[in-house]
């Protein structure tokens, strides 16, 4: 079949297999030549592996010099009647026949992360078939809703102010148009189911799990990911609903962290820069600022995406020669250093002063950001030829 690419509003209802295997491919490329990781994990676990910071860890660790094997737990759609299915599939498929390529193990579990029979088929798998231990696990699920493990019942999140109803501009990517929308504050019921999907519980359930069942080795090291942002942005991200499940993310670090002193492990949130991924446009409010924050960062040589902010976790703050980990007064690990620069921020701001739905396009990268966006889901790239028939056959999950 032919495939192209189908966008309502912030989704894209298609992929390209094709398209996403040249990503894949580009990122291996890009670690591969970058500086490498000196003394990194040998043995990783990868929750939300399929897309974002999760893939680019994924390629990073094993690609990016600590030739690591990899257990990658995701949530993904394969082909069916329904269509192409999700591009995070065919990134698993592409990253697991690369990386055995070069002799390293590359399991995929696709499926629930929240569910207990997943932990189980995971637990079983590290003990039977990948040498009874992990030395990382990197938490990197993203996603709008999770069972309540006490009832089953499906907890959503929601991405709203506190307090005080705020005003932001979203951007239709379907249609390239800004829309303008009015947040209401969240109730104390929606902070606290944001607070259940996105926070720490699930993170620290795996650990606590994994280290019952004897499978986390000696220096264990467990991190998760947040963003903070500057001070314009903290009405709909840091103080909002989001923001108050990423504290609760940090304090949940300082407990893990707590809980493997005996077996010399540690666990970190890492604050990164905003990128834009699936999970990232859906923030409504923080568009404009994305495409003012990537004019700036790509004119002043200081642009990053995923990979090269992963690589640059691993290789220059994680696994570093001196094996010290740099961190804030927070215990935080900042890779988002680069955003929080002050001229950066000083000229994102007289940017944003002048972005409306009439100039954002003029004004603000929208041309890198809906770029980055289809290249997510396999299109845009320039080896691809997107006329040429594509054998969805030959794409199976192993
Ligand atoms: P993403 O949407 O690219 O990746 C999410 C991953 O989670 C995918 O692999 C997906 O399959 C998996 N997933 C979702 N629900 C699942 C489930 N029930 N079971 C198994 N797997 C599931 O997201 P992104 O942006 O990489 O986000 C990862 C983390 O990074 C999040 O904690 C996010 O808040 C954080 N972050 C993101 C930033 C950004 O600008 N994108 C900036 C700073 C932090
Ligand atoms: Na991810």
């Amino acid at each position: 079949m032919i495939i192209h690419p189908v966008i309502k509003g912030q989704v894209a209802k298609s992929c390209h297999p094709v398209g996403c295997g040249q990503a894949v491919a580009e990122q291996i490329a890009y670690v591969s030549r970058a500086p490498q990781i000196a003394k990194g994990p040998r043995k990783v676990l990868v929750l939300g592996a399929s897309s974002g910071f999760g893939l680019a860890s994924r390629i990073s660790l094993a690609f990016g010099g600590a030739r690591a094997d990899t257990i990658g737990v995701a949530f993904e759609r394969g082909p069916s009647d329904k269509g192409v299915g999700s591009a995070g599939w065919y990134n698993l498929i592409h990253f697991s026949h690369m990386a055995r390529k070069e002799g390293l193990i590359a399991r995929n579990f696709v499926g629930d992360a929240f569910a207990p029979d997943m932990r189980a088929k995971v637990a079983d798998y590290i003990r039977n078939e990948f040498g009874g231990s992990v030395d990382l696990v990197v938490y990197s699920l993203a996603t709008g809703a999770r069972p309540d493990p006490e009832t089953g019942e499906l907890v959503r999140s929601t991405i709203k102010p506190i307090g005080t109803a705020t005003r932001g501009y979203t951007i239709n990517l379907e249609k390239d148009f800004l829309e303008e929308q009015c947040l209401e504050p969240a109730t104390d019921q929606e902070i606290k189911d944001t607070v259940k999907v996105m926070g720490g519980e699930d993170w620290q359930s795996w650990i606590s799990f994994l280290k019952g069942e004897g499978l986390l080795a000696e220096g264990f090291e467990t991190l998760a990911f947040s963003y903070i942002g500057p001070e314009r942005t903290y009405d709909i991200y840091h103080h909002g609903t989001l923001g108050r499940a990423k504290a609760d993310l940090h304090q949940t670090a300082d407990r893990i962290d707590a809980a493997l002193k005996a077996q010399k492990g540690q666990a970190h949130v890492v604050v990164c820069k905003a990128l834009v991924t699936k999970a990232s446009v859906f923030i409504p409010g923080l568009s404009p600022y994305l495409l003012a924050l990537f004019r700036v960062m790509k004119e002043m040589g200081l642009h990053e995406g995923c990979i090269e902010q992963m690589q640059r976790l691993y290789a220059d703050t994680l696994y570093r020669a001196d094996g010290t980990i740099p961190v804030d007064a927070e215990r935080l690990v900042r890779i988002d250093d680069r955003e929080q620069r002050a001229d950066v921020q000083e000229k994102v701001a007289a940017l944003l002063d002048k972005m409306t739905p009439e100039t954002f396009r003029s004004i603000g990268d929208y041309e890198g950001y809906k770029g980055d966006f289809m290249k997510l889901n396999g299109f845009g790239l320039e080896s691809v030829d997107y006329e040429a028939d594509v054998d969805l056959d030959r794409y199976r999950m192993e």
